[in-house]
């Protein structure tokens, strides 16, 4: 047999298992998995990878790239972000169309696309996002027709004039469900969460607490409340729900007892919701690590990794939204202001490997799972992406067991000039990452071309385990 590439010697991870062997790759997809692949065929690209990890490579399914938010555009675009996710091991992500004033879903995607096309590096998909359901619930059909059968519901962002009360919320789920679709949710609860907001709108206590009062003002109910509400509402509808970015161990409770009882709710979260902590808010720049929902309490991390373990959390994914230091500056002083997110996509896999497999949290199966195949199979593109099996997507990360990156701004992809993890020691970055085919990074070198990204059309989401 023939191949262009031919990866050698290494353990092969899945969420099944691991096994030793060969990898054999034509143009874009994976041609045969065996023994000595490399024995008959001398023309092919070899690739060792022996004494290293070969994973699907990994799917963020909730990132935001060139996000015209909150007073600013987030910094790292279709390009910037790509090669961020490619020197981090991950070749699909999944971005959120936004329509802007009286735009259509689909006027969203179209624009989405202008955004990705001839720069992206890495594939990608897009979730609708309802902020008119009136208008916007009747595009359904025509989203899950190209591909996209995913759309997010804000229970906050009044303000922008993309909140959605909980009418929007229940037609929404009816809506998705006749069209064979599944909601997302950003769960806050936004009546509370803005009378905790005016009761803190006063100078003295903003330059007393500078960007703490950014989590005094999100305590854990704020985002547990709107995730019991969401749940109501699935059950009632029998929809299909979704809860993005969860970052509260309530939250996971309130998940487990509504799987448990046969409610369709899944949920993602976050790499940093599972390592940082609401300390972060004391340092002097503790306003850069503001996003909604913001970083809970170390109680929440450990509910989380629990969470994650027990597959009551299905993924953990970014929610990648950059700001530089200077965009994050015009807070001056005052919480409220802070454009919210953060960088992440070149060290998610880092981050969960890390924290995750070398902590002994979980297990590298589990690794795999969470981060590679579980959200594609959530969000409708498995086993094309997120597997090891021939005939789909050779879409790879080849990992080192143990060597160790320290995190410098400065020497990433991303254009944030300033990183969650600076300085922190990091295994599980992609040595080798290929994505259909093609090498993308060599030696932790972004080696990949701007347009080789291609769409990923979807069908079917809401359905994840082994
Ligand atoms: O603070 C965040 N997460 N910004 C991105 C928008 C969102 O709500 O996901
Ligand atoms: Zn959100
Ligand atoms: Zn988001």
């Amino acid at each position: 047999m023939r191949f262009d590439t031919i990866i050698t010697g290494g353990t092969l991870v899945t969420a099944m298992g691991r096994t030793r062997g060969d990898l054999g790759i034509r143009g874009e997809r994976i041609a045969a998995i065996g023994r000595n692949l490399a024995s008959a065929d001398t023309n092919a690209l070899i690739i060792d990878a022996k004494g290293r990890y070969v994973i699907p490579a990994g799917v963020d399914v909730h990132v935001h790239l060139d996000l015209p938010f909150m007073g600013s555009n987030s910094s790292d675009d279709y390009n910037s972000g790509h090669r961020a996710a490619a020197r981090g091991g991950i070749t699909t992500t999944i971005d959120f169309a936004i329509p802007y004033g009286k735009e259509s879903m689909s006027q969203a995607v179209d624009n989405w696309f202008k955004k990705a096309e001839g720069i992206a590096c890495v594939d990608y998909g897009f979730h609708g996002t309802i902020t008119d359901h009136r208008r916007h619930l009747k595009e359904l059909p025509s989203m899950v027709e190209r591909g996209i059968p995913t759309a997010k519901e804000f229970m906050i962002y009044a303000a922008m004039g993309w909140q959605s009360d909980d009418g929007a919320i229940i037609a929404g789920l009816e809506e998705c469900k006749r069209a064979g679709a599944m909601l997302m949710i950003h769960a806050e609860s936004s009546s509370a969460l803005d009378l905790l907001m005016a009761r803190a709108d006063d100078p003295k206590l903003k330059k007393k607490y500078g960007a703490k009062l950014h989590a005094m003002t999100r305590p854990p109910y704020i985002e547990a409340e709107a995730i019991q509400r969401a749940i109501t509402w699935c059950e009632v509808t029998g929809g299909k729900l979704f809860i993005v970015h969860m970052s509260v161990g309530a939250g996971a409770d309130l998940i487990k007892e509504a799987q448990d009882r046969g409610v369709n709710v899944l949920a993602e979260t976050c790499a940093q919701y599972l390592v940082l902590d609401d300390s972060v808010f004391a340092r002097k720049d503790g306003h850069l690590y503001a996003s909604q929902p913001q970083i809970k309490t170390k109680a929440d991390q450990k509910r989380l990794w629990k969470a994650l373990r027990d597959n009551t959390l299905t993924n953990v994914s970014t929610d990648t939204c950059t700001f530089t230091t200077k965009q994050k500056a015009i807070w001056k002083g005052d919480y409220s202001k802070i454009p919210m997110g953060l960088p992440g996509l070149e060290t998610l896999l880092p981050i969960v490997y890390t924290h995750g497999v070398l902590k002994r949290r979980i297990s590298l199966e589990q690794f795999v799972q969470k981060c590679c195949s579980d959200p594609a199979k959530i969000m409708g593109m498995y086993p094309r992406k997120g597997s090891l099996d021939v005939g789909t997507d050779a879409d790879l990360a080849i990992i080192h067991p143990k060597k160790t990156i320290k995190v410098d701004w400065r020497k990433m992809e991303t254009n944030a000039d300033w990183s969650p993890y600076q300085g922190w020691d990091l295994a599980g970055f992609a040595e080798t990452t290929l994505c259909r085919g093609k090498v993308i990074v060599d030696g932790y070198k972004f080696v990949g071309q701007n347009g080789h990204g291609a769409y990923v059309p979807r069908k079917n989401p809401g359905v994840a385990g082994r």
